[in-house]
């Protein structure tokens, strides 16, 4: 395992594991192009990008490439970093490639010309240049022939963004990976070179924005936009500037009383008005760059406009307004819900919640407001339907929450790769403007034209010394920030990418990882909550199986199982949940015949001897997938044995005991959850195998 050494501590970088390129071919055609690496702007990005560069070749082919300013007429080779606009390069870039090549998108160019070979790496901006240097170095890893090196590449969403749910005294909110590489005992750690490796992680998947501390801002948290803390995070923000990443925070609506003395939070007072923009006028002061700022207000006792008979967007656009002079936007959560609802009224729904909050603010917020939209309805569980809200709002900008950290996927025990679902939500037609309408094209902007987009993860790294607790899980964020670029990206590709620049080339380990990655959340499905059921875990930490265990209400269980049947009738007849959603859908959804199968049980109540399309009663299905996972879990772990010796074996054995682990738990739920419904209906598995321990 190559390891980044720092004076505390070792890590793994990653996908960014420099080794020699070994194949002497692809050596010698590349070394033609290796005389220098010239710089034609002389600024600390192009630098900083010109040094990651000559980092990664001295590793890949033994090379130590002198940095120069100037092209020299007789230079012979080199690779050229410089600014498409630059009248030196008009002799290699066409003008209807300058005009192709966005502020944050590159070119690479391999040019043959007058005895001179060039690779030439080119943008509008200084991000599009970092972006460049990273792809180039990955694309040599995968050994791509020179030929097939040239490209334009630009992002189709403006914001990719990591959410990190990081506390201040260095625990992380659902984190599985260790502590908080920002924040230790209500201080902010002075780790730097840690933070540079994770800004050089992030750049090389081409995410530019960081929220560094949790959405449920408390104690000390509160204050981190104050100047107590802003010159601490000044520094953090010159680190991830250096690779085109800004920095954003998450606050509390409430700031003006905690911190300002004031007696209300009233967005539409206005001495609370004046406090927020002598706040961010103070914070970019500190953070010229300043992102914005995120916000969670409403939901799960955290305070908002609520709390003044305000509206949300009341709330966003007076923060909006503060933000607005310097370029910032406000991020705000569409996760809002009241946890305390009395659902045993048969039209309460918590997955009506974001819609009938948002749905009749559409086309009043501000510019620089974005609406942060969870990809369902409910809570990031193993399945849910997309979020009908993503049809909905015409005229606001949206972005996609997903979560990469897996709180009900498994918590880096499991492994459980997520790129697969992200990418059906993605590919949801939501027919809001005819056939096409696709959630994909209304986080990238392009659908309703929207200046402000994109996508957030929220965080799964911390300190451990793989970033992710489960090496695997590293493919999560690796995918996160692929997708967020281009949704278009086909996930095998995404994933098969991440695997070779991590573990090599070797046909049996890429075949067997991509197995294991593909599969991955259809077995963890099988073995938890098929058919869109969600939520049977312990409450509080949310691991383990628990059929009756969600936290907050009294009412009883999401699923409201009885002995005769399960699930919710959302459709229109039932809570109307269905009726959020485009005529096309509805129909489908409310159609217990046409509706997905495996989101059956989110929009129906079920029988338990209702026949599914494969002829099995719903129970003996339910006790089937049960089996069928954990069995599933063992064909894992199959796949990973036979990559023994071909794997560094620290990294071989730390995943090892996790698949047994996955092993031991999945067992664990496939018990539980099958006795549960054995003692529901007292009807036996067809197949006569023991279902309670
Ligand atoms: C989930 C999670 C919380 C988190 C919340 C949110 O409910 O369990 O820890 O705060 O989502 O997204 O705000």
């Amino acid at each position: 395992m190559i390891l980044s050494k720092n004076s505390k501590q070792k890590y793994s970088m990653c996908w960014l594991s420099y080794k020699p390129i070994d194949e002497i071919e692809y050596i010698r055609e590349f070394e033609r192009y290796l005389d220098k690496i010239v710089l034609l702007e002389n600024n600390i990005y192009f630098q900083n990008a010109g040094n990651e560069l000559r980092r990664a070749l001295e590793v890949l082919f033994g090379t130590d490439l002198r940095l120069s300013n100037c092209i020299d007429a007789n230079m012979g080779s080199g690779i050229i970093l410089g600014k498409v606009t630059d009248e030196r390069l008009n002799n290699f870039i066409t003008d209807d490639e300058k005009k192709e090549v966005s502020e944050e998108g590159f070119l690479i160019k391999v040019i043959n010309k007058n005895k001179g070979r060039y690779i030439i790496v080119a943008s509008k901006g200084e991000k599009g240049i970092i972006y460049g240097i990273f792809h180039l170095i990955n694309k040599i890893r995968l050994k791509t022939r020179l030929k097939e090196l040239n490209c334009i590449e630009k992002p189709k969403a403006p914001l990719r963004i990591i959410n990190h749910w990081d506390n201040i005294d260095g625990t992380i909110e659902r984190g599985y990976a260790g502590k908080s590489i920002f924040f230790a005992n209500g201080r902010i750690k002075r780790d730097y070179k840690r933070i540079l490796d994770y800004a050089r992680l992030l750049a090389s998947i081409r995410i530019n924005g960081v929220v560094i501390n949790n959405v449920n801002v408390r104690d000390k948290a509160i204050w981190l936009i104050t100047p107590k803390y802003l010159n601490e995070l000044s520094k953090i923000a010159e680190i991830f500037r250096l690779y085109g990443i800004k920095l954003y925070l998450s606050i509390n609506f409430a700031s003006p009383i905690y911190i300002g003395g004031l007696d209300t939070a009233d967005p539409l007072d206005k001495n609370v008005q004046k406090w927020w923009k002598d706040a961010v006028k103070t914070i970019y002061s500190y953070i010229p760059d300043f992102g914005g700022f995120l916000v969670k207000a409403d939901s799960e006792f955290n305070p908002g406009p609520y709390v003044y008979g305000r509206t949300h967007a009341d709330g966003a656009n007076m923060l909006a307004e503060a933000l607005l002079p310097y370029g910032g936007v406000v991020i705000w959560r569409a996760f809002v819900y009241n946890c305390l609802q009395d659902w045993r009224d048969t039209k309460t729904d918590r997955a009506k919640a974001a819609y009938d909050n948002f749905k009749p603010l559409d086309g009043k917020f501000s510019e620089n407001v974005i609406l942060q939209i969870k990809y369902g309805p409910m809570d990031f569980q193993v399945r849910e339907p997309v979020s009908p809200l993503f049809g909905a709002m015409e005229k606001t900008n949206q972005m996609m929450e997903f979560q990469i950290t897996q709180e009900y996927t498994g918590q880096q025990i499991h492994l459980c790769y997520l790129g697969t679902l992200w990418k059906e939500i993605l590919e949801f037609d939501t027919y809001c403007k005819g056939k096409g309408s696709y959630v994909k094209r209304i986080v990238d902007g392009s659908l309703f034209g929207m200046r402000y987009a994109g996508f957030a993860g929220v965080s799964n790294i911390g300190d451990s010394i793989n970033w992710t607790g489960h090496d695997l899980a590293q493919a999560n964020l690796w995918t996160f920030g692929k997708l967020a670029w281009d949704p278009d990206k086909k996930i095998e590709d995404i994933a098969r990418e991440w695997t070779i620049l991590t573990f090599g080339d070797d046909k049996k380990v890429v075949d067997n990882i991509l197995w294991m990655l593909l599969n991955s959340h259809t077995i963890y499905e099988k073995y938890t909550t098929p058919l869109g059921l969600g939520w049977m875990v312990n409450p509080g930490h949310h691991y383990g199986p628990n059929p009756e265990g969600y936290e907050y209400s009294k009412w009883g269980t999401y699923h409201r199982a009885d002995t005769k049947a399960i699930g919710v009738d959302r459709t229109s007849r039932g809570t109307g949940y269905t009726l959020q959603y485009h005529k096309f859908w509805r129909e489908i959804f409310d159609d217990i015949n046409k509706c997905p199968e495996e989101l059956l049980l989110f929009f129906h109540r079920v029988p338990y001897d209702f026949r599914l399309k494969n002829g099995k009663t719903l129970l003996q299905f339910m006790y089937d997938s049960h089996f069928e996972g954990v069995e599933m879990v063992d064909e894992l772990i199959k796949k990973w044995e036979d990559l023994r010796g071909k794997i560094d074996d620290e990294v071989f054995n730390r995943v090892y005991e996790r698949l047994k682990m996955q092993k031991e738990h999945a067992i664990e739920w496939r018990d539980v959850i099958n006795t549960y419904f054995y003692r529901k209906t007292g009807i036996p598995d067809e197949k006569g195998r023991v279902i309670y321990p």
